[in-house]
């Protein structure tokens, strides 16, 4: 983009980077929100693979997951041979439990960036971190402290974000807000996942509601999950 300066990290997913002027900014921490099956971790993994094959960027993944077995072998059913990289050492796994304390998650992740040259990282779903704190303050102090390391350390990161409504937006519960509401406020950017699920693969969308630093397209664009992966349409394109 002429006249752009922003340092781009680009996710290699060719319509999604054309919406935001090439990319995420560098060094920034970026929530993908969506309903269960909206393509969260697939767009986290398709990031991750792009930046270590197309852009010699190392990427770590963090799951609070019970095990990442699934996630790993829904990535090779795309032909994303994480475990070619991890003996590389381009791509590292690491499983958080849930009642993990935030220091010792910014002591494992410091050694684990520092040791692998990290430079994009992934936290999937960040929800869970939150799961055990009581208030909206320790939450936001605890993703606040994480986000601030990462950006001292010069890494990009995604943060998942569920959401029930499967349209990402409505997510007041009985008035309140849910846990995690406070990232949107937080992040650099957010990304919502669509997927209705009423008229099949062509009802996916993305939507870019903030990119700090970038003018971006603001309409919801039609994507889908091939065995490649996340591809993006076009602005303006019909879906395929
Ligand atoms: N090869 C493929 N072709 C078409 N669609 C696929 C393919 N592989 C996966 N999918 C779709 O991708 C969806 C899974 O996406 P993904 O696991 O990234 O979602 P998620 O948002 O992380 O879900 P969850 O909330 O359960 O973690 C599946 O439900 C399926 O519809
Ligand atoms: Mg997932």
């Amino acid at each position: 983009m002429v006249g752009d300066v922003v340092d781009r990290c680009p996710t290699g997913i060719v319509g999604f980077d054309r919406l935001c002027g090439g990319g995420f900014v560098r060094n920034s921490d970026n929530l993908v929100i969506g309903g269960p099956g909206s393509g969260k971790s697939t767009f986290l993994l398709q990031f991750l693979y792009n930046g270590a094959t197309k852009y010699a960027e190392n990427g770590l993944y963090c799951s609070f997951e019970p095990d990442i077995v699934d996630t790993l072998n829904d990535a090779q059913n795309h032909g994303w041979d994480f475990s070619r990289l991890s003996e590389e050492g381009k791509i590292s796994f690491m499983r958080f439990a849930p009642q993990t304390s935030i220091d010792d998650l910014k002591k494992e992740l410091t050694t684990m960036i520092s040791k692998n040259n990290v430079r994009r990282i992934c936290f999937d779903p960040i929800s869970v971190l939150a799961l055990g704190l009581s208030d909206q303050g320790k939450i936001r102090q605890t993703i606040f402290d994480l986000s601030a390391l990462m950006k001292r350390m010069r890494v990009t990161t995604l943060f998942v974000d569920e959401s029930l409504e499967n349209d990402g937006m409505t997510r007041i519960v009985d008035g309140d807000w849910t846990k995690t509401d406070i990232l949107t406020f937080l992040s650099d950017s957010v990304t919502i996942l669509y997927d209705s699920g009423i008229a099949g693969v062509g009802d996916r969308a993305v939507r870019i509601t903030k990119m700090r630093r970038t003018a971006h397209e603001r309409k919801a664009i039609g994507f889908s999950i091939k065995d490649s992966g996340i591809e993006v349409y076009g602005v303006g394109a019909t879906r395929g």
